[in-house]
């Protein structure tokens, strides 16, 4: 007997309103994004490549949320970028770059300028002897001169164990910028910049690891990722996405499992659209579900294949099955607003993953293009002949050398400037909705559940209608 079941997008629903005392202002969106990793804001960006590189990640991670480094890169650069994020902030730098006494500044220049820093630890033997700043070499034209000539000797230093009040003291005090931190014998053991406290006190919301670093992902394959881990995990990646468009497959659940119990790692599984993909993934170990095949922006899965469910009740149905295993999910492509974040979550999701609301933003690899007087951003589906050429094919299980039959698209987006101001749009949106439902937090309004179904005149009704637009909003365009 034929079945077929009825299934909703985004556009298909509206969350009812209800008896609320909750603000907006004082709505909690912080989230559990997997395994032991929390965010502040529930939001990911795609791991894609006019999406998700260093900056995007490093912006992102800022404002409370994470970016999934994609991987049209090689092994190494892939891994370089998430150590570019890792190192981005710190409580205490636990391996500081150092110099010896007997360096030259033409060495010491030569390594500033490599890591781009301003002051160096200078050991001997591993115990700390001095320091070594940009100040200090202002006037020096003498390239052969020894770094012990130059140095400030006997610096100040924090001893033992140390914290933030204690550092901050010292920076006032001496009007330093850079505070060695030793061990009772006197071996250098860390270093506390003044830059890494201003960040600290500049981002308060900032997605932080135990050490105080940012928290970031990068994406592998089932193909890849015996490749990709070991460099990923050397450069302290807090979690690795496998980013495939069909999650319910052998390949990726074994995948999933090898990455779990050969390299312990985070692990998020994907993509499935259902609660029997979600089971499977979260059986082979995954620490949360990412649900989506189809819904995206460039997407043509569904079109070219035939195949998907609409994402409202991919998320519900999936999010109903991990609820039962205690395991997050994450809705994935999509979201045309922010109130399709609160729908989203509404529907059992804990996380939702953005790719083309963020492609236009600043902080977003992809190309700036002019076009009939405006400035664009190019944003391709990992599916799109492009994007193939460039690597992504085995996302879509095509061998390196086929002819590229895409499952996406090329385009570009409105150029929308920096990532935070409009961050703060789609998370208040959030809050809105969350302020209209009267859920205080996330799980609140993961198990609210009071939905409305609306027709295609209940959409029209939506929308801004029976009016020319004649100051673009913010949050919202046609
Ligand atoms: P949005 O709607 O935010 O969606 O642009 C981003 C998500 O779309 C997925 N993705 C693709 N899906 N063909 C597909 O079928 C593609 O070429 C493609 N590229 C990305 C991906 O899950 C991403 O997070």
């Amino acid at each position: 007997m034929l079945t077929i079941s009825e299934k909703y997008s985004y556009d298909d629903v509206l969350l009812e309103p209800a008896y609320s005392d909750v603000l907006p202002g004082n709505a909690d969106i912080r989230t559990r994004l997997a395994g032991d990793i929390y965010l502040n804001i529930p939001i990911i960006s795609a791991a894609m490549d006019t999406v998700t590189e260093e900056q995007m990640a490093v912006a992102l991670a800022l404002q409370g949320g994470a970016g999934v480094i994609h991987r049209n890169l090689s092994p190494a650069e892939q891994a370089k970028q998430v150590g570019f994020v890792k190192r981005y902030l710190n409580w205490i730098i636990e391996s500081p770059v150092t110099v010896n006494k007997g360096q030259t500044v033409h060495d010491v220049r030569k390594i500033m300028k490599q890591y781009n820093i301003s002051g160096l630890p200078v050991v001997d033997n591993g115990l700390l002897c001095g320091i070594i700043t940009g100040r200090d070499l202002r006037f020096c034209s003498d390239m052969s001169l020894k770094v012990d000539q130059l140095m400030t000797k006997d610096p100040i230093v924090e001893k033992g164990s140390t914290n933030t009040t204690s550092a901050r003291k010292k920076f006032n005090a001496h009007r330093i910028e850079k505070l060695p931190v030793v061990d009772e014998a006197g071996h250098l053991t860390g270093l506390i910049t003044v830059k890494d406290i201003e960040k600290h006190e500049n981002y308060p919301l900032a997605a932080l690891d135990k050490a105080g670093s940012l928290i970031v992902g990068a994406a592998v394959s089932p193909m890849d990722f015996e490749k990709r881990l070991p460099l990923l995990i050397d450069n302290k990646c807090d979690f690795v996405v496998l980013d495939t468009a069909h999650g319910l497959s052998r390949s990726v659940l074994k995948a999933v499992e090898s990455i779990k119990t050969k390299y312990g790692m985070t692990v998020i599984g994907g993509n499935v659209v259902n609660a029997s993909g979600t089971k499977a993934l979260i059986e082979a170990g995954s620490d949360a579900v990412k649900i989506g095949v189809g819904p995206g922006s460039i997407c043509t899965t569904r079109i070219v294949a035939g195949i998907g469910v609409p994402q409202f009740s991919a998320v519900y149905e999936s999010a109903e099955e991990a609820e039962k295993h205690n395991i997050p999910v994450i809705a994935d492509g999509g979201i045309k607003f922010s109130g399709d974040i609160t729908k989203a979550i509404g529907a059992g999701a804990s996380t939702v993953m953005i790719g083309n609301l963020l492609a236009g933003l600043k902080e977003s690899p992809g190309k700036e293009v002019l076009y009939e007087g405006r400035i664009f951003k190019q944003y391709r589906g990992m599916g799109s002949v492009g994007a193939i050429k460039d690597g992504s094919g085995d996302r879509y299980q095509m061998k390196q050398n086929d002819k590229p039959v895409p499952e996406g698209v090329e385009g570009r987006v409105p150029y929308k400037g920096e990532l935070g101001p409009y961050l703060q749009q789609l998370t208040t949106g959030l809050k809105k909705g969350m302020g209209y439902c009267g859920c205080k937090d996330i799980n609140e309004l993961r198990n609210y559940k009071k939905f409305v179904k609306i027709s295609n005149a209940g959409l029209r009704e939506s929308h801004a209608h029976d009016v020319t637009i004649v100051q673009d909003a913010p949050n919202y365009s046609v």
